[in-house]
């Protein structure tokens, strides 16, 4: 099977791409000397987490308590839910936790550690509990100045059926940086902030066994991680439009594509309309601060190289693409095929249900994404 012949859309992921980029942010983890621990929500794939963690301590992170019960059931046994736990979930992640050699969950809440440990003592099991600390992004954690930065490690550790794991942030604010200098000071504040408060933590006899941080620009960007011992990145295996942009990457380090047809010429209004829409690509913009005009994605031919057109807008099924330039009419008349490289990956992958793999412009193999909740 080739790119002429798969059905479109399709999602289609370039394997030595890949491998590659899993390997060099395995080299740079060892040479920042601290643990990687891959967030395997960006592909939801057991052959690609097992690619990603070769070389590596072999821990995850996963945002869903389905992406667990998946990664468990496929062999892996130390998974940090990353999405701050809440009542709902108390039962399955301590189901979870009784087959798992370490899993654990994070919190930024006072009485949710106090309701999580009655449940942890009723079941008796004793679970692992991350901080989750705000390093600047403001989506969730404690600021690592304020009292409850201290208050909540302690409750935990005072806690009779809860371990203290350590503190973790994750720096979102690192996508909006607009220069190389904007992203080094962000990824500067997600270190400093985190040593600084394992640090004061300690002082008080609270020490942090795990100081954790991560996004794939700030592991990218950041100088050297004196005070941290582990870092969380997902988006590098793939890297997308978005990371080449803010560059994390290069163009040439994008491994996931969407194979799409085109259905539709129109001439007067000077577009083309292929059959990947809003499903098949995701509807996230890209690196607007930097590249206002990016549209949904970059329109690539089948061996991957930039015809510099984008996808300018989405509905559901259909992706329109505005073409300036007569020789792409001749070129891209109905039924021809181009890759279409997303603004964030993570989000295209999530909407598949299968990778097409390729290798050498050959389908060789076709992984399952698992998704739900
Ligand atoms: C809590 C948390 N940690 C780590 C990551 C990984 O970030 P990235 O995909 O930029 O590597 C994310 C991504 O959303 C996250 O939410």
């Amino acid at each position: 099977m080739t790119l002429e012949n798969l059905k479109t859309p399709s999602l289609i992921l370039d394997v030595d791409r890949m491998t590659r980029n899993a390997e060099r942010m395995t080299a740079r983890a060892k040479a920042l000397n601290v643990n990687l621990r891959p967030h395997v929500k960006t592909h939801k794939c057991v052959e690609i987490a097992k690619i990603q963690t070769t070389g590596n301590a072999s821990g995850i992170m996963v945002s869903t308590l389905a992406e667990a019960r998946y990664f468990l059931q496929n062999g892996f046994t130390d998974i940090t839910y990353g999405v701050p736990i809440e009542a709902g979930k108390f039962a399955e992640a301590i189901e979870i936790a009784k087959n798992c050699e370490r899993f654990s969950v994070l919190t930024d809440d006072t009485a949710t550690v106090e309701s999580l440990n009655k449940t942890a003592r009723a079941e008796n099991i004793k679970l692992d509990v991350f901080v989750k600390i705000d390093c600047g992004y403001h989506r969730c954690g404690i600021e690592p100045h304020t009292l409850e930065a201290v208050e909540i490690p302690r409750l935990i550790t005072d806690s009779s059926n809860l371990n203290f794991a350590g503190i973790l942030t994750h720096a979102g604010q690192s996508y909006h940086a607009r220069t190389p200098e904007e992203l080094l000071a962000v990824a500067q504040t997600e270190r400093d902030s985190m040593r600084d408060l394992a640090q004061n933590l300690s002082d008080k006899n609270l020490s942090a066994p795990t100081v954790s941080i991560g996004s794939t620009p700030t592991i990218t960007a950041v100088d050297n991680l004196e005070g941290i011992t582990e870092a969380r990145c997902g988006n590098y295996i793939f890297f997308d439009a978005f990371q080449a942009t803010l560059g994390s990457c290069s163009f040439d380090d994008c491994a996931l594509t969407v194979l799409a047809a085109v259905v539709h010429q129109d001439r007067t209004r000077r577009k083309i309309i292929v059959d990947a829409g809003a499903i098949a690509l995701s509807k996230d913009r890209g690196a607007v601060e930097i590249d206002p005009d990016c549209g949904y994605g970059h329109v690539l031919d089948l061996a991957g190289n930039d015809l510099n057109l984008r996808v300018s807008s989405l509905s559901q099924e259909h992706g329109e693409i505005d073409v300036s330039n007569e020789a792409i009419f001749q070129r891209l008349k109905v039924g021809s095929r181009v890759r279409i490289l997303a603004n964030h990956s993570c989000l295209t992958a999530a909407q598949h249900s299968h990778y097409h793999v390729l290798k050498d412009e050959q389908i060789v193999d076709c992984w399952e994404i698992s998704r739900g909740w």
